[in-house]
């Protein structure tokens, strides 16, 4: 045991009596986190973070890097918690393309409403910061629909709860009782307040920025202050952070890539923290995996940026290619599986006109039908889809 970083309480559930955990305040004490742990590990996550800011540089516009990189992190965190959904699916449900698995594509695009609330809150001056009243508003969002009914969408429990095991008496982890989640809420509410922005820990003599995350995911997950939903909004708080703290301008990257790749290690360092009192590998795992999925996704852009570039080239250089073929290649990134009828209102053109610009693109071999029949075709920019779900 390297320190303690709780206490158990007796709590009763379905009549069972069980010993739930109540974490201690962060940060970790007796002993305090030591420099040796985290610096070097701290100083090449912020670096790959720096190198994927440049890199959004390199393209001509932003917003599909962004469009994209927001969608893998909703699929990939979503898919942690079992959903099954794949990026195809969540595209062809933005172009009104009919999809098998709605339920589970609705998580999806629940999470991207619920992180679009959060950011649009801190980017507006006027908006609410990082704070409980936030993530119970993104969370409402989360568990809107089928699946979240019945979990108290938007409101901390009021119930004991418990985390493997088919009852509480034979759980992995037993979180706090019910009673003691608003009061471990606001603590950790007042952390993520205290956390310094990039660059300004000095200053505050505090930990740096990414070590601050680390530790606010980790009790967030801790808490457990929902019924379901936890995975997907401590996540959610890591993003929200991580632009917040001036780490990475815009979300680019998708860190839960690596959480699922990891995922048996990622629950394993979790407990540790309490049945070990081992903060320390959970924190050097969470920065190694930020420089990962950092150095992946800025891999990923050049990959996606010098396709687009070269199938851009072959458009230009071809007499195939008119003002409306050329607009709707622009529109690809944005919008890789279309119909006609699509094409028709996002160009706001004739539908023959659509329909001449689909076919120069399909004649040149940049998209292919994904349907054989006559009516409502649809329309695939498929080696851009391949290389987003690769990574
Ligand atoms: N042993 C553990 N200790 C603390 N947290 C854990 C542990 N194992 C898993 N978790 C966290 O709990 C999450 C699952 O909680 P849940 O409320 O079902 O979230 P969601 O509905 O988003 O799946 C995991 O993704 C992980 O972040
Ligand atoms: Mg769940």
């Amino acid at each position: 045991m390297k320190r303690a970083t709780g206490t158990y309480v007796k709590s009763t559930t379905l009549g069972e009596v069980v010993k739930a955990f109540v974490p201690h305040p962060l940060p970790p004490q007796k002993p305090a986190l030591a420099l040796e742990v985290y610096q070097d590990l701290n100083h090449k996550a912020e670096m790959a973070l720096a190198r994927l800011s440049g890199v959004s540089g390199l393209v001509p516009s932003v917003d599909w890097l962004l469009y994209s990189a927001i969608r893998k992190e909703a699929l990939l965190t979503s898919q942690i918690e079992g959903t099954q959904a794949t990026i195809t699916d969540l595209f062809d449900d933005e172009a009104g393309l009919e999809v098998s698995n709605t339920d589970d594509v609705e998580e999806v695009t629940n999470y991207i409403a619920a992180y679009r609330l959060v950011r649009d809150n801190l980017r507006d001056p006027k908006g609410l910061p990082i704070s409980v009243r936030l993530l119970r508003k993104a969370h409402k969002l989360l568990l809107n629909g089928v699946r979240g009914a019945g979990k108290q969408p938007g409101a901390l429990r009021r119930s004991q709860n418990w985390l493997g095991g088919t009852r509480p008496g034979n759980a992995v982890f037993v979180p706090p009782p019910a009673d003691k989640v608003p009061a471990l809420m606001s603590d950790l509410e007042k952390f993520i307040h205290d956390q310094p922005r990039k660059g300004e820990e000095a200053k505050s003599k505090g930990l740096p920025p990414l070590v601050g995350i680390a530790l606010a995911h980790a009790q967030f997950e801790t808490i457990h202050p929902f019924l379901d939903g936890n995975g997907r909004i401590g996540r959610l708080l890591i993003s929200a952070l991580l632009e917040d703290l001036g780490l990475l301008p815009e979300p680019l990257m998708y860190l839960s890539g690596y959480l699922k790749q990891h995922q048996t290690e990622y629950y394993r360092l979790l407990s540790a923290i309490r049945k070990e009192g081992d903060w320390e590998s959970w924190v050097q795992f969470f920065l190694e995996g930020v420089q990962v999925a950092a150095t992946q996704a800025e891999e990923n852009i050049v990959k996606i940026a010098s396709l687009v570039a070269s199938d851009r080239r072959k458009l230009l250089e071809s007499p195939k290619g008119g003002a409306a073929a050329y607009r709707l290649f622009e529109m690809l990134p944005m919008m890789p599986r279309f119909t006609v009828e699509r094409v028709k209102t996002a160009l706001g053109t004739t539908f023959p006109t659509a329909n001449a610009a689909v076919k120069a693109l399909e004649e040149l071999g940049l998209i292919t039908e994904t349907t054989g029949n006559k009516k409502n075709r649809s329309f695939s920019y498929d080696r851009y889809i391949q290389l987003l779900s690769s990574a």
